[in-house]
């Protein structure tokens, strides 16, 4: 049995359609990571499979639960860490953890324990007794994440864990989470818009795009469908360069610009050796050569024609941000 099985998902706004029939299984004891710029549906995708809000048609199943006639038992099966800040500023991290462990009806003899065990997991249990309003971004999102684990749940859900942390935080939070699919072997759902965060986490990638899924595959086979590498070769002669490489078998792609040539093909260091042979054979010189991996970036340029745009992202956080001071 799958951890999550979705069948032709979709949700309209009155006639805006923001999910438009997504279909994906999640393997149990994966991390599965859905990648997408601002509006594209990750958000209300978790949301209906969370139950916080109804499909508007389609179905899924998580752990086994419908969603649709199962609600107790699939939010009692799941962690959620939602989007936008959830804790309650005035309290400490040991109180916010408190009051859900007390929501989950968490047996009393059991409660201090668990709390304790998952602050120190994200390494908060010495500052458990300070407000949360004196917690940093990275803090904060660490305590979400423990709180989310409270009832063990066999699926966690993290609406962009990372969103407006430093890098360094991120990458720091980006242990965790692989620490808690690793050692507990928790099923993980994530929504990113950073290309590094799906590479980094997840075991496979959805792209997903105006509602839609556009590629779902690991990070590996999304970038082997575009080609393989890309080899760029800087040559005073890139004319007689071309015909000279243009033989050169499994080549996907070969392109002359102004100063260089590219050439896409798998297992581009194969080919390099091979490559100045060639060219030196026929007397036409290098002046540099280099192998340039596909990034998710290149992927999502492929499938979209269009670009994730970092700076949206910035915009919003900055946002985030005015709202959080302003509470
Ligand atoms: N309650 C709502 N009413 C109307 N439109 C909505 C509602 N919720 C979401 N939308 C629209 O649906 C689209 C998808 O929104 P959603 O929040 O799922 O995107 P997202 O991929 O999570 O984006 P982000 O990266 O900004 O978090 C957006 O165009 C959004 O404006
Ligand atoms: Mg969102």
């Amino acid at each position: 049995m799958s951890a999550i099985t979705v069948k032709d998902l979709t949700k309209k706004f009155g006639d805006f359609t923001a999910v438009n029939n997504l279909s994906f299984d999640i393997e149990k004891g994966e991390v599965f990571g859905l990648l997408g710029p601002n509006g594209a549906g990750k958000s209300t995708t978790m949301a209906m499979l969370s139950t916080m809000l109804k499909p508007s048609s389609g179905q899924a199943w998580v752990n086994g639960y419908d969603i649709l006639r199962n609600e107790d038992e699939v939010r009692k099966s799941i962690g959620i860490v939602f989007q936008d800040p959830s804790l309650d500023e005035e309290l400490t991290a040991y109180e916010n953890m408190d009051f859900h462990a007390r929501l989950y009806r968490i047996p009393k003899n059991e409660r201090q324990k668990k709390i304790t065990e998952l602050l120190k997991l994200v390494e908060l249990d010495e500052k458990k007794d300070n407000l949360v309003k004196t917690y940093s971004g990275g803090m904060r999102r660490r305590l979400e994440i423990a709180r989310g684990l409270l009832h063990e749940p066999k699926v966690l859900f993290l609406d962009e864990p990372t969103l407006g942390l430093d890098p360094q935080t991120r990458n720091h939070l980006w242990d965790y989470i692989h620490r808690l699919n690793q050692e507990k072997g928790i099923t993980i759902i994530l929504t990113t818009h950073y290309m590094e965060e799906a590479d980094k986490l997840c075991h496979r990638i959805a792209i997903i795009d105006k509602g839609q899924i556009i590629a779902l595959d690991t990070s590996e086979k999304l970038k082997n469908d575009i080609g393989g590498d890309i080899i760029t070769i800087v040559s005073s002669e890139k004319d007689n360069l071309y015909s000279v490489v243009e033989s050169l078998p499994g080549i996907n792609n070969i392109e002359v610009h102004d100063s260089s040539i590219t050439i896409g093909l798998h297992n581009a260091e194969k080919h390099v050796a091979q490559i100045v042979n060639m060219a030196s054979e026929s007397g036409v010189p290098i002046d540099s050569i280099s192998i340039h991996k596909p990034t998710l970036e290149d992927v999502f340029l492929h499938f979209t024609g269009r670009t994730i745009r970092e700076e949206e992202a910035t915009g919003k956080e900055q946002m985030r941000m005015m709202q959080r001071s302003r509470k």
